[in-house]
């Protein structure tokens, strides 16, 4: 198992697994769209030329955006969510960066579960942030 920066043919793969774990997804060209960027990346967990997951995320100034985190329905519970966040912490780190910060739906157990397991804490909430169904979002910090 690999986790590296993606390319431009990860992305198809990538699309297919965001369809598969975030509502709503970004589409292929949304995702195309984003990693034209350079403040904008994605770190993806490759195993035997097969992308098992994904972190995108933006830098702004000495802040990390994460986007979405997400691992094929197949593959979770084995670490490669904690360890694509794990990698991104230590590239922050070595960047001089000094928080990395996300939203969450409140319901979405195992990723707040992920989350507070790496050491992120919640800052505050977005009421109504979410759609289909209209949700709170949980902010939530790591600083680094
Ligand atoms: N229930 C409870 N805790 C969970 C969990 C679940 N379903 N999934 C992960 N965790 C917590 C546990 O503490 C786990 O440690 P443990 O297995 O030793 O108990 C820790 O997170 C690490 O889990 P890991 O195996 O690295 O997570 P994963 O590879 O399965 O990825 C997600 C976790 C959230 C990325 C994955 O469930 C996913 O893709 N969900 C859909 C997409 C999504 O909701 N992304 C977040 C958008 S903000």
């Amino acid at each position: 198992m690999e986790i590296r920066y993606f390319r431009e043919d990860d992305l198809l793969q990538i699309a297919s697994i965001e369809k598969l774990s975030i509502n709503p997804p970004w589409s292929y060209n949304a995702l195309c769209d984003f990693a034209r960027y350079d403040t904008n990346n994605i770190l993806v967990c490759e195993e035997n030329s097969e992308i098992w997951g994904y972190i995108t995320y933006s830098i702004i100034i000495d802040e990390v955006q994460i986007a979405n985190v997400a691992v094929h329905p197949s593959h979770r519970r084995k670490g490669i969510g904690k360890c694509l966040l794990d990698t991104l912490h230590n590239k922050a780190r070595q960047d001089n960066m000094s928080t990395i910060t996300l939203e969450v739906r409140q319901s979405n157990t195992p990723a707040i579960a992920l989350y507070e397991k790496c050491g992120y804490y919640v800052v505050g909430t977005r009421k109504g942030y979410y759609k289909n169904p209209t949700e709170d979002a949980k902010l939530m910090n790591l600083t680094l």
